[in-house]
């Protein structure tokens, strides 16, 4: 084994990151030559395991750019779309739906024998301008799970799983059960939550229902987790038909990560009988040094002990990756670096060649118990 002891890196970073790097290190050498025998891709890997390897995709260069789509193709057995079927897209105007790049990316899947992720019925974030008022209003919440039964009946048969509602909890709201402070479920509570679910079971009987959250991975999101905890314990007391918890997995290279606390969150999810997803999987470098190098390592380091815990816990089905290549990412606007370097947080870089944190994710499905 390649002795490491002296290397330039051990020197930037702390000793367990760099001994995890070290391994990733190794790991990558090891894929590199599998590759030649065509045992390459992520999808192939995870499919092993019985789990599912996936990405988001956006149709602009799903569309235009043959690398992108070639990339996706290569690697991935499910794809969501960034924000075609999101609200604002789907209903620009109160009387007109406009499906055109969600069909799109639907098709491309049915063509492509892919799986689809929806995403996502309800989120506070992204009702298109014309609902402010009604939202606010006595019809808040029927125009909400209106929308919902839309969407979801409109791509009946066609999307494998949907995240129904997305980021409803937010303890520093101080609003009762955790919710977020938004018109609907100050209203309607917990119960108008479940009732989307009931509408989404309704609309589309087969496909499968999550609830997709963020921020739930490292040391100090304790009340995150607690609080989503709760709330999923109390949707299934209600009898809410959720089938899923997905977990965005935002993550940041060289935050604390506990695996210990980790681990039991997924265990405590698992024991209210949901499965799980990670659904938005990249690894923002903002407190990383400017170094190429530097940055990769860590990125795939804290990748590949993130996966491990994750895929230990058998209730976890699989994971989504938010794109394949550093080209397009939310996080070059979403959270600039404060040097204006661009962000090294997916598994491809911009030119799609494949980076230390594809090798991180392929090791990490190699080593995953198998479901
Ligand atoms: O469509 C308009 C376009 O007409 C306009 O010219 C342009 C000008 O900025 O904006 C375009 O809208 C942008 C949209 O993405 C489509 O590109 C919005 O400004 C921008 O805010 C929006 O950001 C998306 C964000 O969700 C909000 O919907 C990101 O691409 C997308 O990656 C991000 O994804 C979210 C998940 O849905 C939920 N979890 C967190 C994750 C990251 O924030």
């Amino acid at each position: 084994m390649r002795d490491y002891s002296g290397h330039w890196l051990a020197k930037h970073i702390d000793r367990r990151t760099f001994l995890l790097a070290a391994g990733a290190a190794i790991a990558s050498a090891r894929v590199s030559s599998a590759d030649e025998s065509g045992e390459t891709s992520l999808r192939q890997r995870a499919e092993k395991k019985g789990l599912v390897f996936g990405t988001q995709v956006n149709a602009g260069p799903l569309f235009s750019l043959k690398p992108y789509q070639d990339a996706v193709l290569r690697d991935a057995a499910m794809i969501v779309p960034e924000n075609e079927m999101k609200w604002r897209p789907t209903q620009p105007t109160a009387r007109q739906a406009n499906y055109f790049n969600a069909e799109r990316i639907a098709k491309f899947a049915e063509d492509n024998t892919l799986l689809l992720r929806g995403h996502t019925a309800v989120w506070h974030q992204n009702p298109p301008a014309w609902t402010k008022d009604i939202i606010s209003g006595d019809d808040g919440e029927k125009l909400v799970l209106k929308h919902a039964r839309e969407l979801i009946e409109h791509f009946r048969g066609r999307v494998m799983e949907w995240d129904v509602v997305n980021e409803a909890i937010a303890p520093e709201d101080g609003m009762p059960d955790n919710l977020r402070n938004w018109a609907p479920y100050n209203k309607g509570g917990i119960d108008f939550i479940a009732d989307c679910f009931y509408a989404a079971r309704q609309a589309d009987p087969k496909a499968k229902l999550y609830y997709n959250d963020y921020s739930v991975y490292y040391q100090s999101q304790g009340l995150r987790r607690d609080a989503i905890l709760v709330f999923l314990e109390k949707l299934k007391s209600k009898g809410a038909p959720i089938d899923g918890f997905g977990i965005q997995s935002h993550l940041i290279a060289n935050a604390e990560f506990d695996e210990a606390i980790y681990r039991r969150f997924l265990s405590e999810v698992a024991d209210l009988g949901l499965k799980i997803r990670a659904t938005e999987l990249d690894v923002s470098d903002v407190r990383l040094e400017p170094d190429i190098q530097i940055r990769d390592t860590i990125v795939a380091a804290h990748t590949k002990q993130y996966l491990d815990v994750l895929f230990d816990e058998p209730a976890v089905v699989g994971l989504v990756t938010w794109g394949m290549t550093d080209r397009f990412s939310w996080l070059h606007e979403g959270w600039p670096r404060r040097d204006r370097l661009r962000q090294r947080c997916l598994p491809l870089d911009d030119n799609f060649a494949r980076k230390p944190m594809w090798y991180a994710i392929a090791d990490a499905l190699d080593h995953a118990p198998s479901r």
